[in-house]
């Protein structure tokens, strides 16, 4: 049996133990403590934002999101019928009905021309709408940012994956009228599980920090509004500061995995490499290739696996599973041709040259032959 090669874990070469440590010698383990303000300073930074507010995961950090952009119960949020399910749910845990709209087949994500038929002739009021970096690679904003603009919507971007990623030289995060990160362990930068939600705007921001902390005003059990529990422990933003001060190097790492990776399925014709596009430099997350269809798609994670290497399927759409069947939503087909036919290859940070050269190796073992 050779040595079994992981999708994405977590690489924690730099301070994290030390961080961890000192969060229990100075005994500040819980949701008040010197890393996590320090992490919402450094992330603010990267998105180019004036305001950070860290929360659990990136889950919550959609729903705080969305209750800050005043989305209420009987609205509709406009989100990307390919998208991780949290995306649609944050618009459902705050009372509102997911419009799913399709994506581009030159970046997988929201696709301006489908919003814009939405906002001419929309099934409801429309509180905000999500885009989604789709693996890191950033969306094309600026259409979408102008379509909000004009209708008075907030755009907030679902950078759950994409930290590190540029759009015509700015960082994600840093585009829409608010955006969110996921620092879960499978992404490239990680706090074991955490999120972040970046603004611009001071009074959102004082918002957003509140309604992560039961909205408690003052030492006294009086509340300003309904709140939530969302605050990041200083145990996750230790690991956390940790991993920031190593992200340029872990981008890099991923870039240059993908590159390799790129140049490994290039030619092949049952197999396309994920977008690549004039605007957008991709932070590279989660490395993954697109196939021919689902049946191919499902065999090849079965031909790693019989490998000791782990692949996996990537996001089905949301419109056309039972939860969302209620849904609105405007489709072209493209999200559709997606759905299953996506696999991701192993792509951590720490991954090895060697282990890199044994995955194309097994790539090019497929489609297995008679007898192969
Ligand atoms: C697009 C998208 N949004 C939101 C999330 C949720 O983030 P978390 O797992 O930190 O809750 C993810 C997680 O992978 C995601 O891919």
């Amino acid at each position: 049996m050779s040595e079994r090669i992981p999708l994405a874990i977590p690489d924690l070469r730099g301070n994290e133990s030390a961080y961890l440590a000192r969060c229990v010698q100075d005994n500040w383990v819980s949701s008040a403590g010197p890393f996590v303000t320090e992490c919402e300073k450094q992330i603010a930074a990267l998105a180019g934002r004036a305001y950070a507010v860290a929360s659990v995961n990136g889950t919550t950090a959609l729903q705080l999101a969305m209750t800050a952009a005043g989305v209420k119960p009987g609205d509709h949020v406009v989100v990307p019928d390919w998208t991780f399910a949290a995306t649609a749910n944050a618009a459902h845990h705050a009372g509102a009905i997911p419009i799913f709209a399709d994506v581009t087949e030159e970046s997988w994500s929201l696709d301006p021309a489908v919003l814009e038929a939405i906002l001419r002739d929309p099934p409801g009021r429309i509180t905000a709408v999500l885009v989604v970096h789709v693996l890191g690679h950033p969306a094309d904003v600026d259409p979408l940012l102008s379509l909000c603009r004009t209708a008075g919507i907030p755009l907030i971007e679902d950078a759950a994956g994409a930290i590190g990623a540029r759009y015509k030289g700015r960082p994600v995060g840093g585009l829409g009228d608010m955006a969110i990160f996921s620092f879960n362990g499978n992404k490239t930068v990680t706090a074991g599980g955490g999120g972040m939600v970046v603004t611009d705007d001071e009074s959102q921001a004082k918002r957003l920090r509140a309604i992560s902390a039961q909205a408690r005003s003052g030492a006294e059990y009086r509340y300003d509004e309904i709140g939530f529990n969302y605050r990041m422990t200083n145990l996750n933003a230790g690991v956390l500061l940790a991993q920031i001060e190593r992200m340029e190097e872990m981008v890099a790492a991923k870039r240059r995995i993908a590159a390799t990776y790129d140049r490994a399925v290039a030619g092949r014709n049952d197999m396309q490499p994920m977008p690549r596009t004039p605007w957008g430099e991709s932070a590279c997350w989660l490395y993954s290739v697109r196939c021919r269809g689902e049946a191919e798609a499902r065999d090849l994670v079965q031909h790693m696996a019989e490998h000791d290497i782990e692949a996996r399927t990537f996001w089905r759409t949301l419109s056309d599973q039972a939860l969302y069947a209620h849904a609105p939503h405007r489709l072209t087909g493209v999200a559709a041709k997606l759905s299953g036919t996506v696999v991701s290859l192993p792509c951590s940070s720490s991954l090895t040259d060697e282990q890199q050269a044994r995955v194309i190796a097994v790539l090019a073992k497929w489609p297995r032959r008679a007898g192969g």
